[in-house]
């Protein structure tokens, strides 16, 4: 399969089925908090629930699976942050395959550890995931073993998109569907399920502003490396997507929208402390921002509304903001700047021409 060539739905269902009893089918919850902010309902797909911690085990047991006997001997070898290192380290071992998995220096130490503990060799090179890539690069090219890509291959783009077919089975009324995104894996796949069953709903990418190489990819019709990157959303700081990746948000994904750090932030808070208080479904004035401001939003009607019939769901993915040295903070969702104008944007955006250039959001106030 060439880079330009898109994976198929029967490639995800196929994905499927090679999954089946290895991945968790990780629930979708109802999020009282942003429902209330949205006035309609918003469902987090817990992929913090799945095993490893995030949907990245989809992807790399699906490509670690189809590997030959010949290359199964030669091992293989990752670089990640530490979700797709845990993923990768977990694949392996229920497979039988040796694995070395490069880390930056800067990975959490809880990451690095249960890297270990799933059997992994780690080692620990440069400072980002992209540092960390071009030395699992080399471990490749010398001793032959397996790159098992965080995002740049059709196989993980495939077991990634199983997240969206279980979205689809478990919501088939789903309007919009926000992914973060960092190389682009889960967002390929995710719009490669939905789109095929039910291509009217949106699927829309969220980077971390401080991260974000796709618009600048997608304006120039190829992959541009960002010259630096700064954010707290480690596991979505990646400098540069991969061809097949690119090939696949250009052609079915409907939007790729920035948030900034402290919109990360915020998100994150507000969903520990009101998942964490038992949030009732009620609304609490006329609205409110992530960070509890008041917005210019009402649920049922007037400007910007989200209509009822829209369900938009914040695709999870069990991420972790790091919060100083070895040290983090679960995020239960990815990040979403304001997710009330963040998923009334992006439900909105289905009324819309499909723009070339994805438009950065402006705080709501
Ligand atoms: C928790 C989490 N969410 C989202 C992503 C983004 O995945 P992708 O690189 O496939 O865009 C990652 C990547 O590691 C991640 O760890």
């Amino acid at each position: 399969m060439g880079a330009e060539e898109l994976v198929t739905l029967a490639d995800i269902q196929a994905a499927q089925k090679l999954l089946s009893g290895i991945v968790r089918v990780t629930p979708l919850d109802e999020s009282p908090p942003l429902a209330a902010r949205l006035g309609g309902p918003v469902y987090l797909k817990c992929e913090n629930k799945q095993r490893t911690g995030s949907f990245k085990i989809r992807g790399a047991y699906t490509r670690i699976a189809r590997l030959s006997e010949a290359d199964r001997a030669r091992g293989v070898v990752a670089a990640s942050a530490g979700n797709h290192a845990q993923g990768v380290a977990l694949a392996a071992q229920l497979l039988g395959i040796k694995s070395t998995v490069f880390m930056p220096t800067t990975a959490a130490l809880p990451k690095i550890a249960a890297t270990k503990g799933y059997g992994a060799s780690v080692r620990l090179r440069g400072l980002t995931v992209d540092d960390a890539l071009v030395a699992a690069s080399r471990f490749a090219a010398d001793t032959g073993a397996i790159l098992v890509h965080p995002f740049n291959h059709p196989d993980i783009v495939a077991g990634q998109g199983t997240t969206g077919l279980e979205i689809l089975e478990a919501c088939p009324e789903v309007a919009t569907i926000v992914v973060a995104t960092g190389g682009g894996g889960l967002l390929s796949g995710i719009a490669a399920a939905v789109k095929a069953i039910s291509p009217h709903v949106r699927v829309v990418g969220v980077q971390a502003e401080g991260a974000a190489a796709f618009p600048d990819s997608l304006a120039a019709g190829q992959p541009v490396a960002l010259a630096a990157m700064t954010t707290i959303a480690d596991g979505i700081a990646v400098g540069r997507p991969g061809e097949v990746t690119l090939a696949h948000v250009r052609d079915l994904v409907d939007d790729v929208v920035t948030v900034s750090d402290e919109d990360i932030t915020r998100a994150l808070l507000l969903l520990l402390e009101r998942s964490k208080a038992g949030c009732r479904a009620g609304r609490r004035g006329g609205g409110g921002s992530a960070d509890g401001r008041a917005a210019p939003f009402h649920p049922t009607g007037g400007r910007g509304a989200l209509r009822r019939q829209h369900r938009p769901v914040v695709a999870a993915s069990g991420h972790r903001a790091r919060h100083g040295r070895g040290r983090s903070l679960p995020l239960l969702h990815g990040p979403v700047r304001r997710p009330a104008r963040l998923a009334r944007r992006a439900a909105h955006a289905g009324r819309r021409r499909r723009r070339e250039r994805p438009r950065r959001l402006t705080p709501a106030c």
